[in-house]
């Protein structure tokens, strides 16, 4: 297996990895329903899935058009393999799921957080506490603000970078591991999964 620096088009496969070897380091007992924010056409959902066929899992996205996608790649796979585990899929938004409460053992937001303005990010937080039944967990993998690979970047690069991820300043400067403490989490230790990414995984306190 190459390295995730020049893993290439493995990069993808390689980063979702790296974020299941922490999730499983971390959470002794596998989830028995799990809660995918922010799952766009399904990739970290299905990639969930591989690694907990047992769990219920619902994929959630504020684009119905994206989740359209994810449910007709879920039809395809049923189809190709079938018994295929049913996954639901919900359109809202992550700071308000309509969901119920207690109704997951894991919710699991994989490169949603830099795409959220501060106070929807505390907001999404608080909803996962919502959520999340007693012991559950909270895992969250987005960019490192910590990186130096951000820190060195040339601005220009970091300007383009910006055009298209309009909330990166308000992420970068969120201390996120303290907000979800706040959110009524255990206090999470980032660990690097990449170069460029860490991964979060907090308990319910
Ligand atoms: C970068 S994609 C991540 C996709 C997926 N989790 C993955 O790992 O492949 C971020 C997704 O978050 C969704 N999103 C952004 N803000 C959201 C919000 N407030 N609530 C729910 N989904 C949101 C976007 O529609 C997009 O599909």
């Amino acid at each position: 297996m190459p390295k995730l620096q020049d893993a290439g088009a493995q990069g993808d496969a390689l980063l979702r990895q790296s974020y299941h070897a922490v999730l499983q380091q971390a959470i002794a007992t596998p989830p028995q329903a799990i809660l995918d924010i922010g799952c766009s056409v399904g990739m970290s959902t299905f990639a969930l899935q591989a690694i907990y066929p047992q769990a219920d899992l619902t994929g959630l996205d504020l684009s119905p058009y994206f989740l359209a996608i994810a449910q007709y790649r879920c039809h395809q796979t049923a189809t190709a393999q079938p018994p295929g585990r049913f996954i639901t899929w919900k359109q809202a938004a992550a700071e308000a799921t309509g969901l119920p409460d207690a109704s997951s053992d894991l919710v699991s937001a994989h490169l949603l957080f830099h795409e959220l303005p501060q106070s929807a990010a505390i907001a999404v937080l608080q909803e996962a506490r919502r959520l999340l039944r007693p012991g559950g967990h909270l895992a969250i993998m987005d960019m490192n603000p910590q990186s130096e690979i951000y820190a060195k970047m040339p601005p220009y690069i970091l300007t383009l970078l910006k055009s298209t991820e309009p909330y990166l300043d308000e992420y970068f400067a969120l201390n996120l591991e303290q907000a979800i403490y706040n959110a009524g989490f255990t206090q999470p230790i980032p660990i690097c999964n990449s170069p460029r990414h860490r991964t979060l995984v907090a308990q319910v306190r």
